[in-house]
């Protein structure tokens, strides 16, 4: 029996390579691998590949950008035909990226079961993007994979049958408890001129933040003030970069030597990169869970999160985005006053065993055992 696995977005492929070593591992599930191409740039992509030693996709579809109909349809046109092609017996789709709504869409129109991985996030942010595909895709999904408890609470509410919840854990977290040794061998701080501890990350690329240029340059002007402190390395995402030079924000950089841009960055990079880091600062939904599981202080630049959990239990703040609330909540941090947090239930680097012995179990190949 087949599984097939959609990556499309660098969140992603951090989520999905656990899982598929575990199903390797674990079960005589056959799996094929589908990169829809949203993203494509070697550092939004392949790095990533060979950062976690995921196999290379066996299907690549090479969508690539567009507007969000555009973009949907030409995955949806193209995946139904990679099903048709390779019947699966489950397809497997990971967080909330308009990849992910694309194949749950043609997954369910052909009545194959659907597997979401980071089911029941909500943001309760009707217009963002992400919080449309987490409420399509949950919604069609026959078996539905979280990571926190909120998660289940949310499912429940909106009336999902429980027999479809279970609560796996983190599987992001996986990855990056199966690469921080690994992460912690390279000399990117060396390189960069960094000491552990001496400098904050800051990530920008919501949609919210980035396309309207008075907020952009708002934030900006917060994280230039972090830079009066300490250095901050700022990877830049492509449509970040975008608004940045043609909006001339790169003021900002001429006048704060120490807000450093930089390219983006592959995964272990960036993972010896955050983990030493004494604050982040992002829009990012993964970081500001990164960031819990390894205790380093987290502010999140947005009026609320998908991730509540991240700060009941973890090391994350919600601060918006205006500058002066910003500046205040940084200075905290960076007086020893910024809050301490705890790993939550089942970010354990295990979620991916959940996952592969249900899957085993719900498509009766084997008589694993279900440990969530
Ligand atoms: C997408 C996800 C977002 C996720 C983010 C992580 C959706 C709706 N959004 O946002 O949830 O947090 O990925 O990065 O799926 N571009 C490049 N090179 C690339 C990819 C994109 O230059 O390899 C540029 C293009 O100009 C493109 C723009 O970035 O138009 C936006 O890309 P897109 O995939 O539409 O959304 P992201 O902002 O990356």
């Amino acid at each position: 029996k087949k599984v097939i696995h959609i990556v499309g977005a660098r969140p992603n492929f951090m989520k999905v390579a656990p899982i598929y070593r575990a199903i390797a591992e674990r079960t005589p599930l056959e799996q094929i691998l589908v990169h829809t191409g949203q993203h494509y740039d070697a550092k939004m992509s392949d790095v990533f590949f060979a950062d976690l030693g995921l196999p290379a996709p066996d299907v690549h579809l090479g969508i690539g950008s567009g507007s969000h109909a555009q973009q949907t349809a030409r995955m949806m046109v193209e995946l139904e035909k990679v099903f048709l092609a390779h019947p699966p017996a489950l397809v497997s789709v990971v967080g909330d990226v308009n990849s992910t709504v694309a194949a749950a869409l043609v997954t369910s129109k052909l009545s194959i079961p659907l597997a979401h991985v980071e089911a029941g996030l909500r943001s309760y942010s009707p217009h963002q993007p992400e919080e449309i595909n987490r409420l399509v895709t949950d919604r069609l999904s026959d078996l539905l994979l979280t990571p926190s408890r909120d998660a289940d609470a949310n499912l429940l509410k909106e009336g999902t049958d429980p027999t479809r919840i279970h609560f796996v854990g983190n599987v992001m977290i996986d990855s990056l408890f199966a690469s921080r040794e690994k992460a912690d061998k390279l000399p990117v701080l060396k390189d960069l001129g960094l000491i552990p501890h001496g400098y904050a990350v800051c990530t920008l690329h919501r949609p919210s933040n980035v396309d309207d240029p008075k907020l952009l340059g708002g934030l900006l002007s917060a994280v230039a003030h972090v830079a009066t402190r300490l250095p901050v390395i700022f990877p830049v995402h492509p449509r970040t970069r975008k608004v940045i030079s043609e909006q001339g924000l790169d003021s900002w950089f001429a006048q704060s030597p120490n807000l450093r841009p930089v390219d983006p960055m592959g995964y272990l990079e960036f993972l010896a990169l955050t983990s030493k880091a004494r604050l982040v600062l992002t829009d990012s939904g993964g970081l500001q869970e990164e960031t819990t599981a390894m205790g380093i202080p987290c502010l999140t630049l947005r009026e609320q999160t998908e991730r509540p959990i991240t700060v009941e239990e973890g090391s994350n703040e919600v601060v918006g985005t205006d500058p002066v609330r910003i500046r205040m909540a940084a200075d905290r941090v960076l007086n020893g006053e910024g809050k301490q947090g705890r790993v939550p239930e089942f970010w354990d680097g295990r979620a991916a065993e959940r996952i592969a012995d249900l899957f085993a179990s719900f498509l009766g190949v084997e008589d694993a055992p279900i440990q969530a």
